[in-house]
């Protein structure tokens, strides 16, 4: 019997498909975080979010990096594994890193065979450009779903003259309306909406046919995600506007293991008999 079936019929959450992302548009919105590890994929799994991505932040949250652009497809393939084994329910999306999607056919198309055979149900893809919108296509009308990304990109950081809210004023607000309706036509299921102006991000989810989920773009999208360790405060120096810190988990943290050094060093733990 398969997961699917099996969930159903005992009553536990259903199994979220690309399909019931699809069919959110315009109604209940989506919850979605990125997470890296199989510790938080079986804690996120206790929870009622609808999709998980393994996003390239990890060169951040992970690597300790300050862009994304040192991700391998190697790295993200390997966190995308590990989450893959804690995780049963919501959708797992994989990111495709920088220098792959409108570099090259081959390599586009050979790490997006690396991403889904380590688990991955859906990739993500940056930018909306004719060549990556080609390539998008023929990833869809392959059976690999593919989420689109626009806004604030950061794979194209330094070109886009640093982490900057992107769509402000008509013309950048038409250019973010295209792109989406070039991305839906090549088969998106989704679109990511990256600090953008909130008007804008407004035009862009009533213009487009699937689901938009915003990160730093307000409340107007269908959905929202977030970085998993940005919201639980686990580096409470980081705080963008748009953030809100869910927990301190960093003064959590900090204080636990204040507390065991204290205790090994005056011998009351462990506990003697
Ligand atoms: O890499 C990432 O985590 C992302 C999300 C912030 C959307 O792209």
């Amino acid at each position: 019997m398969s997961y699917a079936a099996n969930s159903e019929q005992s009553g536990q959450r259903k199994k979220r498909r690309v399909t019931d992302v699809v069919a959110r548009k315009g109604g209940a919105p989506l919850t979605a975080l990125t997470c890296y590890d199989a510790t938080f994929a079986r804690l996120l799994e206790k929870t009622d979010l609808d999709l998980i991505l393994v996003g390239d932040s990890l060169g951040h949250v992970m690597q300790g990096g300050d862009s994304t652009l040192s991700v391998t497809v190697d790295d993200v393939a390997y966190h995308t594994r590990c989450v893959a084994r804690a995780l049963k329910t919501p959708l797992l999306v994989a990111d495709v890193p920088f220098a792959s999607a409108g570099f090259s056919d081959e390599r586009l198309f050979s790490d997006a065979e690396k991403l889904m055979r380590s688990g991955a149900e859906a990739l993500k893809i940056e930018g909306a450009s004719l060549e990556i919108c080609r390539q998008i296509s023929r990833l869809t009308s392959h059976g690999i779903p593919v989420m689109g990304h626009i806004g604030l990109v950061p794979q194209s950081v330094h070109a886009l003259g640093g982490y900057r809210v992107q769509g402000r004023g008509e013309e950048a607000q038409q250019r973010l309306v295209s792109e989406a309706q070039r991305l839906v036509e090549a088969g998106c299921f989704s679109i990511v909406l990256e600090l953008v102006d909130e008007t804008t991000a407004a035009a862009v989810t009533n213009a487009s046919a699937v689901p938009t989920i915003g990160i730093g773009s307000g409340n107007v999208c269908d959905g929202q995600i977030l970085v998993l360790q940005d919201m639980l405060g686990l580096n409470l120096d980081f705080k963008p506007k748009f953030l809100k810190h869910f927990a301190q988990l960093e003064n959590e943290v900090v204080g636990a293991v204040s507390t065991y050094c204290r205790e090994v060093a005056s011998r009351s733990f462990p506990a003697g008999k």
